[in-house]
Order: C-alpha cells, then structure tokens, then sequence
C-alpha cells in the first residue's frame, strides 16, 4: 500500500492489527472554555480538577483543586491527589498540564475508574496512549491499561502558544520520535504509517516559526497523532534508550529524546523515508542542526550525564553532528595531542579541532574564504596593543564573553550576575572618598549613586574596593578622549563599616564599541549597529571574596534588547530613579560571593 505522499514503505504484504483510540477529541483555540460543556456530557458536576497555580482560575468549575504532579508519578503524589479526590466526593478528573499532569491523571483513573478530561499545554501525546507509568521507590515501571486512557481530550492551541522555545522544541521533538519510532515498528500499519508521516512532515517545519497561532496547531495536531502512534505500537530501542538513561542518570525525558534521536535515526541505517518526508537529503543531520539552531540541547553532557565508554553515547554525549564522519586527517590530528600531560588541556585542544574541522567540512570551506578569515584576523591583531584589544572585542560582539560569563554566573546562582569587563577599565583608578563626585563637573543628568555590598547571607562586607567607570554624556570613556586631563568618570572607594559607599556622578548613556577596526568592518558587513546599552562598571574585590566584575543597566534605555555585546541580564536591568529635582538616583545592593576555603 502506498501512505502519504505516495510513498512505498512495505514492499511485501504484511500483517497487523489496529484498535482505534475511541477517545473523544475536542481541538481548536480557546477551546479550554468547552470543558464544563464536556463535563455535562459525562454528567460529572464534581470534577477533581489537576493542575498547577497557573490554573486555578481556569475557569473550570471544580469541586478541589491538586497542584503537586511531578515527573514520572510517584506513587506518594498519587495518594495525596487521591485523598483529595476521596475527601471532596469528586465524580471526574479534569487534568491541564504536561506529561506529568496527564501521567497523575491516568494514575487516579487507575484507582477510581473516575472519567477523565486532559487538556494538555505540550505535545507529550501520553494523553492518547494507555500507558501508565509510576514511580515506586525510585523505581519507574510503565504497564499497559486500557482503562486509564483518558475519554476526552481538550486540545487548545491558545494554551500552548506561550510555551517557552526550549519546552516547545524538546516537547516536539519527543513526538516526532514518537512517529518515527512507529514507521519503522514491527507493529507499523497503513494507520501509523500515515499519522507517522505526517508528523515527520510538520514538525520541524511548523519548529521553524512558532510567532504563528497556525504552526502552534500544526505542532498540537502532529502531537495528537505522534500519541496515537505511540499508543498503536510497542517502543523501539530508541525509546528504551532514552529511558533507561533517564532512569540510571535521572536525565529529563524530552531533552534526552531531543539530544538522542537524531543519533539513533543515523544509527537505524536507512532513513531514505524520514528524509523525503522531512524534505532533506541527510535526515539525522537535517534534525540535528534543526535543535541546534534552535537553542539545543544537543549533547547528553549539557543534560548532566557522566562521560560514557560506548562510542555511539560518546557521540551523542559530546554532541558530534551525527553522520559527520571523522575523517583520518582529523583522527591523525587528534591523535598529535595524546601526549598533552593536563587533561583538561586536551580536552580543549582537541575538541576545538574537532570543531573546526567539522566547521569546514559543513560549510565546504574554500581557500578564498578562509584566507580572509586569516587576513581578518591578522588585522585583528595589528590593531591591538596594551590600550586596545580587538581579540576581546571580537569574543564580545561574537558573544562569545557572554557566554562564558553565564557559565560563571551559573556556578555562582546566589550573588550578583556579573557582566563582561570590556576594554575601557584602567588598573588602580584615582581613590575617592564617599560623597565624591566623579563627572568633575562634566555636563549630565546628575546621578547619586548608594550603594551597599553583602555576601552571600546579606551580611555587610567592609573594606571591600569598588571600582567604578563609565561613559560621559556623549558616550565616551575618558580614554577616548584625549583633551581630557587625567581620569574622570572612573573611581576606587571602599566600604564603610556597614558595607556601604556613595556617590556623585552624571548618567550614563549608550556608546558604540570602538567601530573603527575590523570589529567594526565585520558588524557594518553584516548590518548591525555597534551600541551598547547604557550603564556603569563596577569590580569589587575584598578578601575572602570572589572577585564581581559587572554592570548595571539603565532601565529604560536604548539598545536593552540589542546591545552589541549581549551584556545585558534581566537581573542587571536596574531603576536609575527620578528625582524631583531632576537628578536620578541608582540605589543598589550587590552580593560577592565567599571563597571556599
Ligand atoms: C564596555 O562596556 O565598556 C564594553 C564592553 C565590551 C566591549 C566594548 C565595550
Ligand atoms: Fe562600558
């Protein structure tokens, strides 16, 4: 028989059986607003309504309320839900959530044989499978009951549309998993080929621009249907995979999907199918690049897995692109750095020429254009002496300073976020006493800035050295200009017994980067503008202390979103208020982290 899109997928006859889902469905936008309609259906007037806080005034006319599903549906949470159920006299189950609220749905159905209505808010499609997994002593095992499929399930397009990119991507992808797992199935029939197919067909295309209430649906329809597939066969290995990796190493489920599936699809060999109904030529590699352009996650490592032995995991753990062959240059390469003695050292050697290989390999790289890449990097380092650094300069606007500043950032979630240095700060700026101001007179918005510096437990940290610069009115440090006499807007004060010091200044506004080397050749080449968002530096040191090198943004100010460095954090966003006498005033506790002794 031939599935959608014509295409022939079983040469020779083959055998199945199939049993439709006899759930009622009810999809649509807005559709949320049916689901009392649908309880007077089921002539349920005291539903257990399962959901978290973001409901609660959903609109559901229910007789309690449960919001404490979590994932994999542990037994305890299930007796809690059920004592509720019990204590309320509830006759229905009315469940809005993810996997894991349609998973404690299902559960409660198992020991009630209560109707259910699931509204789901991702495309985890458990919504139209009978399968029950539970958590029992930190052992998770699925079964197989008929019973707990849920009789009607809500699907409103509206619910999803504010599902974040990462949930949405992650989420999709374990559908479409769910679909190819089905086409490739000792179980698979004309039905699933052609749910399946369609699924493959409009994931990733409706991934690409999720702005539209249309590609929500096109994601929610094709989750309907992955479910179905999931329900209409048994799991593959992939599947088996991802659990028993989710289980060992307590990964999340969708991610870990997401990271595997483009390896096993290259690992099942013959992917012609998936291909043509994705529109590619190279299906584990077309998905692959599909979740990275969308933000990831592509590497079982990012999910916190320890390194693993096996090399098709190794693979997936350090985030190869699948089917990129390592070529024998590469490996002979790889192979140069075996003596390296700091492993940390080889780590870092050895993935960057990996990367760069794979870089030139994916992009057919030429002569002429990595010869300009080696001119502009040659300009590069002409322009840079001890008082400008285009190497520093390239990272920022590459965003690559950022990106290892929020890996700091992450090991330090309890203090101050800290931001990028950037090239204007001078060693040992002029001390100043508080009070002080540091404009000199320089025409501005006046600015006092009160500021107190804490640890980790809002303790006050004395005697700690705060070092302030910034850009004047017109957007310059005063190392730019040179008819300035000596250093201005740029200053050393400590802190008083009680952790605190203040100022006077003027406020800062937004500057471009220095434009006028390569950096600035290459974001005028690529059409974007070299601006930062306003604000003011600061490092703090005090011993015992890590060091907080960053910045507070003006609120309000040009470029927020756009800052040529992507240096702004929501956290450093900050009121520079204003005064009735015209003046702002910047009122600021920061927090240092301690070292560890
Ligand atoms: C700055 O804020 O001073 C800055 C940071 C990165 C690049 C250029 C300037
Ligand atoms: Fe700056």
């Amino acid at each position: 028989m031939a599935p959608a899109g014509g295409q022939r997928l079983a040469r020779i006859m083959r055998s199945f059986a199939w049993s439709g889902s006899p759930a009622r469905i009810v999809f649509g936008a807005g559709t949320l607003a049916q689901v009392p309609e649908e309880l007077a259906r089921l002539g349920s007037t005291r539903p257990l309504l399962l959901a978290s806080d973001r409901w609660a005034d959903c609109g559901v006319p229910a007789a309690a309320r449960f919001g404490g599903a979590t994932m994999h549906t542990p037994v305890e949470v299930t007796e809690q839900a059920l004592a509720v159920f019990r204590e309320h006299g509830a006759d229905s189950i009315v469940a809005i959530g993810g996997g894991s609220t349609t998973g404690l749905s299902k559960a409660l159905a198992a020991h009630t044989a209560a109707p259910q209505i699931v509204v789901p808010t991702t495309y985890a499609g458990s919504e139209v499978t009978p399968v029950l997994g539970e958590t029992r002593d930190g052992v998770k095992t699925t079964r197989r009951l008929p019973e707990v499929l849920p009789g009607t399930v809500v699907y409103d397009v509206e619910l999803t549309r504010s599902l974040p990119v990462a949930t949405t991507v992650t989420s999709a992808v374990n559908a479409l998993a769910h679909a190819i797992e089905a086409l490739y199935s000792p179980q698979a029939s004309p039905m699933t080929d052609a749910m399946a197919l369609h699924v493959i067909g409009t994931i990733p295309r409706a991934l690409r621009d999720l702005s539209t209430v249309d590609s929500r649906a096109e994601l929610l329809e094709a989750a309907w249907l992955a479910g179905n597939c999931l329900a209409s066969v048994s799991t593959g290995r992939h599947h088996k995979l991802c659990h028993e990796l989710g289980g060992r190493y307590r990964l999340p489920h969708s991610e870990t999907h997401t990271v595997l599936l483009p390896h096993s699809l290259a690992a099942h060999g013959s992917t012609d199918t998936v291909a043509r109904a994705m529109g590619v030529t190279d299906a584990p590699g077309a998905l692959y690049d599909l979740i990275s352009e969308l933000g990831g996650p592509t590497s079982l490592r990012e999910l916190g897995m320890p390194e693993p032995q096996d090399e098709f995991l190794h693979r997936a753990w350090r985030g190869q692109r699948p089917g990129e062959a390592v070529s024998a240059l590469t490996r002979q390469v790889l192979a140069s750095f075996a003596g390296t003695e700091d492993p940390r050292t080889h780590q870092l050697i050895t993935d960057l020429v990996r990367h760069l290989h794979s870089y030139a390999v994916r992009n057919d790289l030429t002569e002429r254009e990595w010869t300009r890449a080696i001119e502009f990097l040659t300009d590069t380092g002409h322009i840079t002496d001890d008082k400008r650094q285009e190497f520093v300069l390239l990272s920022d606007v590459l965003g690559l300073s950022s990106v290892v500043d929020l890996l700091t950032n992450s090991r330090t979630p309890d203090t101050t976020p800290s931001a990028v240095l950037g090239p204007f700060y001078v060693d040992g700026p002029p001390a100043a006493e508080h009070g002080a101001d540091i404009s000199d007179g320089l025409p501005g918005t006046p600015l006092v800035v009160r500021a107190r510096v804490t640890d980790e437990a809002g303790e006050p940290v004395p005697g700690a050295v705060v070092d302030v610069w910034q850009s004047n009115e017109d957007g310059f440090y005063d190392v730019q200009l040179p008819e300035l006499d000596g250093p201005v807007l740029r200053a050393r004060f400590h802190t008083d017994p009680l952790g605190r010091l203040h100022f006077r200044s003027i406020l800062p506004s937004a500057y471009p980067i220095p434009a006028d080397g390569p950096v600035g050749g290459l974001l005028a080449e690529v059409g974007r503008h070299p601006y930062r968002a306003p604000h003011v530096h600061f490092m703090i040191s005090a011993p015992g202390h890590r060091r907080l090198v960053t910045q507070l943004f003006v609120r309000g100010g040009e470029y927020l979103d756009s800052d040529t460095v992507f240096g702004v954090k929501d956290a450093l966003v900050v009121e520079f208020t204003p005064q009735p006498d015209g003046s702002r005033l910047l009122d600021y506790e920061f927090r240092i982290g301690r070292l560890s002794s």
